[in-house]
């Protein structure tokens, strides 16, 4: 089945690669980090070889709650649900499981 995969922090790095190889495995992706022209950017890149139908892209800075919302709701939008979240961009903080962390964190 092909499952839509939302990755942060998707424009270099590891989140691009885990985006190019979701891609290879058939899976829709939606591409994101906290700068639209880069956004765009990728998203041209990886449309060319995998097709506009499978990958779509938009700003989001994890910091900002209303981000990860937007972005929550443009994928939904755009591919009907979200299989896989991938909270890829972030900071090093203490480990502990997501349920005790706050917000701000
Ligand atoms: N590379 C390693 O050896 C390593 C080791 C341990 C853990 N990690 C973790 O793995 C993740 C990816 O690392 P990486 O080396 O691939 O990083 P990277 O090459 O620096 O890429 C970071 C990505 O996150 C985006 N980004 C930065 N700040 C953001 C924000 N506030 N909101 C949304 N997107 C943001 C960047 O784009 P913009 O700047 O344009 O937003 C970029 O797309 C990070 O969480 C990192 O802490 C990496």
């Amino acid at each position: 089945m092909s499952k839509t995969v939302v990755i942060t922090g998707s424009t270099r790095g590891i989140g691009r690669g885990l985006a190019e190889n979701f891609l290879k495995q058939g899976c829709r992706v939606v591409i994101s980090a906290t700068r639209q022209p880069a956004v765009d950017q990728v998203v041209s890149d990886l449309t060319a070889s995998h097709g506009a139908e499978k990958v779509v892209g938009k700003a989001c800075d994890i910091s900002r709650h209303e981000d990860l919302q937007a972005l929550w709701d443009f994928a939904c939008a755009q591919f009907g649900a979200v299989d896989i979240w991938i909270n890829n961009a972030g900071i090093s903080l203490p480990r502990k499981p997501v349920t005790e962390q706050s917000a701000e964190e």
